[in-house]
This record gives structure tokens, sequence and C-alpha cells, in this order.
């Protein structure tokens, strides 16, 4: 489906240009993010790779604005599907856009579900949220065509701004039995979608974990249900962050068979976050290469793979290719740093084998060697003014 090359402007469909995310802590200032640049095209798989802590999940979920209270964000434009700026749009369009056109599969299943509340209303609380005036349109409809009286209830529903997921009508919403064909299942017609996307999701027996809690379901399948979550609105674009670290190599695969399904049947956009590389090749059209908050290298996967640029990228890729060997695993020496006084310059430079005076002095800018092929490096840079 994707060309490999980075998107022309025509074609862009989502773009992130010079991100800086800063968080303040007791100590200080952590300096997450230093210019994050990356841009992805309508039904590509995207990966982002980097080691922990090198900011992944944070550039994602600035993408949304999911983030702690305590982080700012001083520099930067994110832009989707010919939007405004999304970092500056007030937050009932963001409201709009999270779940329905951008949604997230979070990192950690557990968490990301509610413990007290049904699979079947988590997966169709989106719907719920997006759809609410087509579906009480419906029952009102209904409603008058049965004489019920619930059809008033409806249409005051109806005129009532919805202000967040939690509130008091989105629950008395939710409780409202849709008095149609629905009853022969539990309270409502979002649950009777709910089944059908864990269906999609391929859930067996669907109409039983619907009604289930997360403690009871399987590490494996509370990943589908985060999948079903993120499905349930048919967003254009799914962020999947760590899709399959909680799973067994089994179920690994089938999710991965689920993505890439999505894609082809839905023409959806998907950003993969992992440490995987081995995930990497298997599904993503284009990589980016993160460290320490900077993007090293950003690439066709197999461009990426059979001729990495970065000193970075290179340190990962002979480390993998290594394994195949038998030789012992090929390490990068030193650590990541620590963000609250980040390395100046390139940050990977005090571990760069190739460090020149000028890494710790400066950063270098995204430069394309090749047709879509950006690298992020003083190697590959003319030092001008
Ligand atoms: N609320 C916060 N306050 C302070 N620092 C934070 C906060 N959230 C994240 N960080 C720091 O930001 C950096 C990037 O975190 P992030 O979660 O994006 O990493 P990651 O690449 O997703 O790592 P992993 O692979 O482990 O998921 C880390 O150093 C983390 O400690
Ligand atoms: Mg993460």
């Amino acid at each position: 489906m994707s060309t490999g090359e980075s998107p022309s402007e025509d074609e862009v469909f989502l773009e992130i240009k010079n991100l800086h995310l800063d968080f303040s802590v007791y100590q200080g200032t952590v300096q997450v993010l230093d210019g994050i640049e990356l841009s992805m095209k309508r039904g590509e798989i995207f990966g982002v790779v980097g080691e922990t802590g090198c900011g992944k999940t944070v550039t994602t979920r600035s993408i949304v604005r999911l983030l702690e209270s305590n982080a700012v964000i001083d520099e930067g434009t994110i832009t989707f599907m010919g939007s405004e700026n999304l970092l500056k749009i007030p937050e009932d369009e963001m409201a709009k856009i999270r779940g329905r056109k951008i949604s997230i599969i979070f990192q950690e299943p557990m968490t990301s579900l509610n413990p007290t509340m049904r699979i079947a209303d988590q997966v169709g609380e989106g719907i719920l949220l997006h759809f609410r005036d087509d579906m009480l349109k419906k029952g009102i409809e209904l409603a008058e065509k049965r004489g019920s009286p619930l059809a008033g209830l409806h249409k005051r529903l109806l005129e009532t701004e919805l202000k967040s997921p939690n509130s008091i009508l989105l629950k008395l919403a939710r409780r409202i039995p849709f008095i149609n064909g629905y009853n022969k299942y539990p309270r409502n017609a979002s649950r009777i979608d709910s089944v059908e996307i864990l269906r999609d999701v391929g859930m067996p027996s669907p109409e039983r974990i619907a009604m289930e809690y997360p403690h009871e379901l399987s590490g494996g399948m509370r990943q589908r249900v985060l999948i079903a979550i993120a499905l349930a609105c048919q967003p254009d674009l799914i962020i999947a962050d760590e899709p399959t670290t909680a799973v067994d190599v089994t179920t690994q695969a089938k999710i991965l068979n689920l993505l890439l399904k999505l894609r082809e049947e839905r023409g959806t956009s998907i950003l993969v976050i992992t440490h995987n590389l081995g995930l990497i090749a298997e599904i993503c059209d284009r990589v980016c290469v993160m460290y320490a908050g900077q993007i090293a290298e950003i690439g066709d996967v197999v461009d990426i793979f059979n001729h990495p640029l970065h000193p970075y990228t290179r340190g990962l890729m002979r480390a993998i290719h290594n394994i195949g060997d038998n030789k012992e695993l090929e390490e990068i020496p030193g650590n990541v740093p620590i963000l609250l006084t980040p390395p100046s310059g390139c940050r990977f430079h005090p571990r760069c084998p190739r460090v020149m005076k000028i890494c710790s002095e400066k950063r270098p800018t995204l430069q394309e060697m090749e047709t879509g092929h950006k690298v992020h490096c003083w190697l590959y840079q003319e030092e001008d003014a």
C-alpha cells in the first residue's frame, strides 16, 4: 500500500514538527522531547522504535493531548488530516477527534481498562459518546412508533450537551433500554455493537465476554478488548503503544495480523510503538528510530534495516544481526542519558563511536539523504552558519 517514501505535501496525513516537551518535576525540568519531526501518509503502518524512556509514549500522547498535568509543550505543531495545530485547538474539538478519528491502544491492558465496568460497556462507551445523537434519534423514532413515554426522555437527552464522558447524562443514556429489537440483549444498543466489534477482533464467544469484567479475562483477551475499544468508532488513525508486549507469541501473531487486516480492509493508518525490531520488520512500511527524545533516523523499513545511517541505528542493527550468528550480543556502550540534564547537541554523542567536536556543540538538523530516508547526524551534514 505504501511506497516507503516520505509523504509529499498533498499526502500528509499526520505531521509532527519540531515538538519540544518538558515535564516539571521536583528536581527541575525533565527535557524529554527535543525537536521531534515525523509525518505519516494515509493507510500507512508507521513504526516508532527506541529504548525505554526515549519518549515514544509521550510523543504519541501529545498527538491526542493525553499528557500528565506537569507536561509543558514549549514549541511545535501537530497537524492531522488538514486540521489546525492539534496542540492549540479548543478542548471540545479535541474531544471530538479523540476516540472518533484517532484512538490509542494503550500500553498497559490492565490499567487502561476500568475494573468495575463490563467489557461491553467499555467497548461501547466511545460509540455512545460520539454517536449518541444518532442513537437517540433512532430511539425517539422507535419509541414514537410504539407510543412509548421514553420518546420524551430521549428528546430531552438529545437537547442536552454532553460535557464529559463521565457526565451523569451519559451514564443515564447508557442505562436507557432502547425499546426495540435490541431487547433480546441486555440493556442497550451500544452493547450490541460491542459484541459485533469483539467478534471482529476475533474474540471467542463475544456474547459471553461482553458481559464479563476485565479481571475475568486473560492478558491476550484484554489486549483484544483494548483493540476493540480503539476500533469501535472506526477511527482514521490508530496508535498502538506496545500492542504485543503483554501477550504470548501466538497471540502476538494474531494481533499483528489483526492490525494488518484493519489497514487492508478499512485503510486505517496505524502508528505502532515498540522496542521490538522484529515487529517493525514484520508489519511496518516506514520506521522512525528515536534516541533520548530526538529522532535519529526515519525511512523505509527495508532501507533502514539494510542501510542504517545513524551510528545509533547501526548499533541496534548490529545487536540484532549478531543474534543469528550465535555471537555475543553487541551492546551499545554507555547508558541512556538522564533527561534532567540531557547531553548538549546530539544526545547520542556521549555513546557515539563516530563522535566529533561539533556533535556536543550543536544539534544537527534532520537531513534527507535519499528519497524518504532522513538522518539526524553530523556525519551527513556540513556545518554551515
Ligand atoms: N509525568 C511525567 N513526569 C516526569 N517525567 C515523565 C513523565 N512522564 C514521562 N516522563 C519521562 O519521560 C521520558 C519518556 O517517557 P515515555 O513513557 O515516553 O518513554 P517510552 O519511550 O514510551 O518508554 P517505554 O519503552 O518504557 O514505554 C522518560 O524519561 C519518563 O521518565
Ligand atoms: Mg512507552
